[in-house]
């Protein structure tokens, strides 16, 4: 039978002195063919355990390699080093999986985010990965805990979608029709009545329009699940698979939608620094340490946690896209033609127009508002002026944008017309449509790119980097 074991964060928090424990975990250093440092993943933190060279088997000691998987029996007692309180003086020890470190590709000294990423079934046993994931977990149950803590419902809305209204990006096909071997029409086109949901089928890009079906019944809902997008965005942005929170909420404008989106933020922010603090702090010290030989520009312009702090105690700057666009035709990148893209009203605010708004012009987060009604989506409310939409983005430094959602049209007829304008299939939106010919109310929401969100938590660089298996252009492996 297997020995139980004893968590090492259990183990380091609440040391009881002269007990006898069995740990297990992967090898992080072994020194002096003495001192084991062990990590089981329950914390960032290694136990210090400690072998007698001179009674110890050697072949056995020759087997604790990096990352080799071990478990041992032994009792807490007080530290010799300087290092630590606590170490576990060994009786017995058990190797579970053993390494030969010239095949094995990770290596102890600091690796390129690249190869790791090809090596994504053992980059979780670096402590930057583990960090992350822990991270990722608190930020997950978080985002759970303020939707419960403030009555919203979670739904969940489909991941195959009849519905490919949204607009929101290239959708993945569903089929169960061999390429090539789909059965055709008199017409000569693919006979969808003929595929497994008589219809043709995608993957959601958003659950946002069965939200709201579900705002309009229980009242606050939210969703928070894996959305797909087939844009070919080779970024550090975007992913074709990543996960999305969107709150719906029912009897709200779009001024309630921003304030809901900064007060969600600021709560998660103020989670993960209350119980991430360890592998917060370990980040925040890591990029310190990579940015020692890096000029100036290119560093952080303040450290990870003070960042987040600054961020909670900061209301984020709200401006009218409009307001927006004047500033920037006023900047000294847009008058030295520094911009890449340009500047107009009607125009889309691309990345470079985002971070100088939200890092030169505010130096905190921005949420622009009021977008013109031709470059989003066509349930976005309506404004009196006819031009813009009730919609807004929130942007993040370093970022650009984390958080896109709006007031939703509720008024059938001017719905009706955009639906229209936008040149949708009546029929694809019926029951869309339907809600607000009975019993409709005012409702808004919005959409937070969980992965974007631990990007700004964690200082990591790449998107890839947060989610555990990034499914991106050409790349799909695990
Ligand atoms: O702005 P988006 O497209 O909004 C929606 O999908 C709405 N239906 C949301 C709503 O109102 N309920 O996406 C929302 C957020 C973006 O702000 C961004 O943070 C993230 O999702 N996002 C991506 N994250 C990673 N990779 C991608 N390809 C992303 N596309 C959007
Ligand atoms: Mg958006």
């Amino acid at each position: 039978m297997m020995k139980s074991r004893t968590e090492i964060a259990q183990v380091l928090s609440e040391p009881q002195l002269n007990d006898t424990v069995t740990v297990m975990g992967w090898v992080r250093a072994f020194r002096s063919n003495r001192f084991i440092a062990l990590n089981d993943g329950s914390t960032i933190k290694n136990l210090q355990i400690v072998v007698d060279p001179d009674t110890w088997d050697g072949e056995l000691l020759k087997k604790l390699q990096f990352h080799s998987c071990i478990g041992v029996t032994g009792t807490i007692v007080e530290s010799q080093g300087s290092g630590q309180a606590i170490e576990l003086a060994a009786e017995s020890l058990e190797i579970f999986g053993e390494i030969d470190p010239e095949a094995y590709p990770v290596k102890p000294a600091r690796q390129t985010m690249e190869l790791l990423r090809q090596k994504a079934h053992f980059r979780m046993r670096t402590n930057t990965f583990s960090a992350v994931f822990r991270i990722r977990h608190a930020l997950a149950f978080a985002i759970h805990k303020y939707h419960n803590d403030n009555g919203f419902y979670y739904l969940h809305t489909p991941i195959i979608t009849g519905s490919d209204a949204e607009g929101a990006g290239e959708m993945f096909h569903v089929t169960t029709f061999e390429p090539n071997k789909a059965p055709l029409n008199e017409k000569g086109e693919i006979d969808w009545h003929e595929d497994f949901f008589g219809g043709p089928t995608n993957l959601t890009v958003s659950g946002q329009l069965q939200a709201e079906i579900g705002a309009h019944a229980l009242g606050k809902v939210y969703t928070f699940g894996p959305t797909f997008r087939a844009e070919n965005s080779n970024t550090s942005r975007h992913l074709a698979e990543f996960w999305m929170i969107e709150p719906e909420v029912a009897f709200c404008d779009l001024e309630g939608d921003m304030d809901l989106a900064e007060d969600f933020v600021k709560y998660l922010l103020s989670y993960v620094l209350e119980h991430c603090s360890d592998d917060l702090e370990f980040l925040d010290k890591r990029i310190q340490d990579l940015e020692k030989n890096r000029k100036k520009e290119e560093r952080r312009p303040m450290p990870l946690l003070e960042t987040l702090r600054f961020v909670i105690d900061n209301e984020f700057e709200r401006i009218p896209y409009g307001e927006a666009i004047k500033l920037l035709r006023n900047s000294k990148p847009y008058k030295k033609k520094r911009f890449e893209y340009p500047v107009e009203w009607g125009k889309d605010l691309q990345a470079e127009h985002e971070r100088w708004l939200v890092e030169k012009k505010f130096k905190k987060p921005v949420i622009v508002y009021d977008y013109p009604k031709g470059i989003k989506s066509f349930y976005m409310r309506l404004n009196e002026d006819g031009e813009t939409v009730a919609a807004m983005d929130v942007l993040f430094p370093g970022i650009g944008e984390v958080i896109g959602g709006s007031q939703r049209e509720e008024r059938y007829d001017v719905l009706l017309e955009r639906v229209k304008e936008f040149g949708i299939p009546e029929d694809d939106l019926w029951w869309y449509l339907e809600l607000r010919q009975f019993g409709g109310a005012p409702t808004a929401g919005f959409g937070l790119g969980f992965e974007r969100m631990m990007l700004f938590i964690t200082g990591m660089k790449n998107i890839r980097d947060v989610i555990p298996f990034p499914r991106t252009p050409k790349s799909a492996d695990f």
